[in-house]
């Protein structure tokens, strides 16, 4: 068992019968051998669900293989589809070379051009985490495989369009300088008022973290962790999907999110994050926004229950709605393992509602029609 999956849930009990979702178990594919499509995302298409994830190995969580496809009719039962997008591993001079960064892809389809879009985060190899980009690829089938076509920073010369007069100002005179010791209140301050923002203007803003939601109009938006992980950032994506307009906001400055998941609910948008500990799992944050551009408001943690403090051992990455039932949306989440990377367990959690407000329980065994219970 995975480190995390031992402390955390040490009662699991293999062997999982029709359609019965057992979070943070191993989960055999159609080969019988567990599902490796980490920090993934849900795309729903012609009748059967797509499952995009990052392939981890057994000793790294660098990229040595790619993202991967998986698909299935049920979300219960999952056929191993492709490696989706694979490393480069005969040109070292490739963004996506054998060894670098992949992480979190999200696939999203484009009604106007029939293509599939999928972004995700790039890390050079042997840079760390210090390239942040954001990086495109694009597909006929969903199944791939993906044509990849660049990387990159996001918006450069561009500052968040709801930036007022006033706050403009403020960033025009804020001077790196005086900011040199990070953690203190004053560069706290200055970070809100956007001293990375600034810091990045040229070079187009950092992106770590990421997520993708196309809204009932087909606008499709990037969700995403910038600013050194400081401060989110929703930009919108051009009408093919395959770069960003310009337009984008800042949400939480300063507030360290991660792992943004969000749905839309009778036209309120609910966004579900973590907070920044690495591979440890932490404590949920929610936000709720009348408009994909806010304002967002920030709610309590969403979990419920024992180990709710630490989202039950994992992080968010995607929160999925199941189609053709009414408010059935599923909280997903990753329980890391870097010890053993591959080992990475998963949580699929059916999201409730209360007086119209999201919340999490955990549940050993549930299948889809606890959402026809709920009614
Ligand atoms: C937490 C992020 O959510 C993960 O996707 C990954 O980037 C790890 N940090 C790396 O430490």
């Amino acid at each position: 068992m995975c480190c995390l999956c031992t402390f955390i849930f040490p009662s699991l009990v293999q062997g999982k019968k029709t359609n019965e979702i057992r979070s943070g178990e191993i989960w055999p594919d159609n080969h019988g051998v567990h599902i490796n499509a980490h920090g993934g995302g849900v795309l729903y298409y012609n009748g059967r669900y797509y499952w995009y994830g990052e392939n981890k190995s057994d000793t790294t969580s660098s990229a040595m293989v790619g993202i991967m496809c998986y698909s299935s009719s049920n979300l219960s039962d999952w056929k191993k589809e492709s490696v989706a997008l694979p490393v480069i591993t005969d040109d070292a001079s490739s963004d996506i070379v054998k060894g670098c960064i992949m992480e979190r892809p999200k696939v999203i389809y484009n009604k106007k051009t029939k293509r599939f879009v999928m972004w995700f985060h790039l890390e050079l190899k042997g840079k760390g985490y210090a390239a942040a980009r954001s990086a495109v690829a694009v597909s006929d089938t969903p199944e791939g495989p993906f044509k990849y076509i660049r990387s990159e920073r996001i918006n450069p010369r561009k500052l968040p369009f709801d930036m007022t007069d006033e706050q403009r100002a403020i960033l025009d005179t804020l001077d790196a300088n005086k900011y040199k010791q990070w953690w203190t209140p004053m560069w706290y301050e200055a970070i809100s008022k956007g001293l990375f923002v600034k810091r990045d203007l040229q070079g187009g803003q950092m992106a770590r973290d990421m997520q993708l939601f196309v809204d009932d109009d087909g606008k499709a938006y990037h969700i995403y962790s910038s600013e050194d992980n400081l401060t989110l950032q929703i930009a919108e994506l051009s009408e093919d999907y395959l770069s960003h307009t310009g337009k984008y906001i800042r949400i939480a400055p300063a507030g360290h999110n991660e792992a943004p998941a969000i749905f839309k609910r009778n036209g309120e948008y609910w966004m579900i994050t973590s907070g920044c500990t690495g591979w440890e799992p932490n404590e949920a944050r929610m936000f709720s926004a009348p408009s994909i551009w806010g304002p967002w408001k920030k709610h309590p943690n969403p979990c419920r229950g024992p180990k709710s403090e630490i989202t039950f051992g994992g992080q968010s990455t995607y929160v999925l709605p199941v189609v053709g039932k009414k408010d059935a949306f599923i909280f997903m989440a990753d329980i890391w393992c870097p010890k053993h990377p591959s080992n990475a367990r998963y949580i699929w959690l059916p999201i409730q509602f209360e007086d119209g407000i999201p919340y999490i329980e955990w549940l050993d065994s549930w299948s889809l029609d606890f959402f026809d219970k709920k009614k």
